[in-house]
């Protein structure tokens, strides 16, 4: 039985704190694990050290518990010259519907133009509400739809799903580190 099973009802009683911080290699288990619980195809631990190695932007939500501190969430941006792709957010679904994706993209986003980034792009899944929801609220432009892009979500007799693509102009964010 893993140590999140005994920590996180201590988390749903309201121990305080929740900050922003850039991952490491030791965070990618929880990452991989969190990414399972969001996204139909995972990504296993290697894949995410991976990508920590080769330099991708990558911060987590950190939750305060009384054993230590726990990954809840995270995201991943591949930065190429002035433009980014965010590569996947995702928070445990313990912790969603509270706000934190969209502090978690905002101090994201800063870090990514801290890397030299002028615009993040992304995809998402056209009916996935929660996502559009946050993208929509921080300014995020729909540019684009990819017909029948992702597999059906329930069962192959389901049609696919398109995917929007959208752009978030980040020139403008203060990249100046600060704390959350
Ligand atoms: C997408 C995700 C990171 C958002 O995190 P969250 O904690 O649920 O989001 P928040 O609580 O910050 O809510 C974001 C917005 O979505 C809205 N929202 C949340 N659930 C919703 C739902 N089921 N339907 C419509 N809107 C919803 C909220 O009201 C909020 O909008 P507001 O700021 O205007 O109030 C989270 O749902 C997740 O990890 N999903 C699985 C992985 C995933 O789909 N990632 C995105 C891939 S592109």
């Amino acid at each position: 039985m893993s140590l999140w099973f005994w920590v996180m009802p201590w988390m749903r009683m309201g121990a305080s704190g929740t900050t922003i911080r850039s991952a490491s290699m030791v965070d990618s288990s929880r990452m991989a694990a969190i990414h399972a619980e969001g996204f139909a195809v995972g990504w296993d631990r290697s894949e995410i050290e991976r990508m920590v190695l080769e330099g991708d932007v990558a911060d987590v939500l950190v939750s305060q518990a009384v054993f230590g501190e726990i990954v809840t969430g995270f995201a991943i941006s591949r930065v190429v010259l002035d433009e980014a792709e965010l590569l996947s957010i995702a928070l445990d679904p313990e912790v969603r519907g509270r706000g934190y994706s969209t502090s978690l993209l905002k101090r994201h986003a800063e870090r990514v133009r801290r890397a030299g980034a002028e615009s993040l792009f992304l995809e998402v899944a056209a009916d996935n509400a929660p996502a559009l929801a946050l993208y929509r609220g921080l300014g995020m432009q729909e540019i684009g739809r990819r017909k029948g892009y992702y597999p059906a979500s329930k069962g192959p007799g389901d049609a696919r799903r398109d995917a929007l693509t959208m752009r978030w102009d980040i020139a403008h964010l203060d990249p100046t580190p600060r704390a959350w």
